[in-house]
Formats: C-alpha cells, sequence, structure tokens
C-alpha cells in the first residue's frame, strides 16, 4: 500500500474514534479499512444496555466496505484507547476478517503517540482461521 493511502487510514481510524458510542466500557475504538481497490471505509465500535449487542469498530467498517461492494482488503488501521499501547482486534473480529482476507495486513495505533506502533500480517494474530 502506498505511503499516502496509509497515512490516510491512519487519520480516517483516529477521527472515526471519536464517534465511538461507549457509554459502558468507555473504550473507544476506531477502525479504517483499505480496499485493494484503493478505498478506505470507517467504523467506531457502537455498544447497547443489552451489552452483547455491542458491535465493535473492525466489524463495522468491513460490513460498510461489503455493503458498498467491496470483498478484498489489503490493511486495516485501529485505533484503540488502551493506554500507551496498540491493542489487537478480538477474535470475533479476527474470524469475520478472516473470512475475506487472509493476506490483510493490521495496522495497529499506539494511543498515546498516534502513530503505527505495529504493522502484522493477519496470519500471524489468527493462523488456522476456521472456514468450510
Ligand atoms: N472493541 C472493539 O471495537 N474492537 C475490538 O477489537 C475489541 C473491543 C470494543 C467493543 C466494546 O465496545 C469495547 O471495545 C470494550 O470491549
Amino acid at each position: 500500500m502506498n505511503k499516502e493511502l496509509k497515512e490516510k487510514a491512519v487519520k480516517k481510524a483516529l477521527s472515526v474514534r471519536e464517534n465511538a458510542y461507549a457509554p459502558y466500557s468507555n473504550f473507544k475504538v476506531g477502525a479504517a479499512i483499505v480496499t485493494k481497490s484503493g478505498k478506505i471505509y470507517t467504523g467506531c465500535n457502537v455498544e447497547n444496555s443489552s451489552y452483547g449487542a455491542t458491535v465493535c469498530a473492525e466489524r463495522i467498517a468491513l460490513f460498510s466496505a461489503v455493503a458498498d461492494g467491496e470483498k478484498e482488503f489489503e490493511a486495516i488501521v485501529i485505533a484503540s484507547d488502551l493506554n500507551g499501547e496498540a491493542a489487537y482486534p478480538c477474535g470475533l473480529c479476527r474470524q469475520v476478517i478472516g473470512d475475506f482476507s487472509r493476506d490483510i495486513i493490521v495496522i495497529l495505533l499506539n494511543s498515546t503517540t498516534l502513530k503505527i506502533e505495529k504493522e502484522i500480517p493477519f496470519e500471524e494474530i489468527f493462523p488456522h482461521a476456521f472456514d468450510f
């Protein structure tokens, strides 16, 4: 992915995080997924008083892309609220991402520096994903 597109996705992940609806956990997450065609879709976590109805930022970004006809992804940038650290995507989101792109790059931002902390091939954090 070119540098410009990556920087744009980083900015979008950070700005969509502001829209997170997280009154229960107070843990805001923003995600920006980059398609192989060079488009960016964003998502933030949206919580619910019935906790299990909460949807993570990563899935909202991915589902929004799929709803727009995109199914091939190059990278996903994740901005969280973890104190000075980079938060990894949850297991459920990994499974969802894996159904679409096993070769996606996961880019994690440090919540203090707001800079990229890690760039990890998806297979490294979710090997042997379920599929049939
Ligand atoms: N959350 C995400 O948005 N993405 C993840 O990968 C992990 C967790 C959200 C869900 C919930 O609103 C809050 O973070 C605390 O779990």
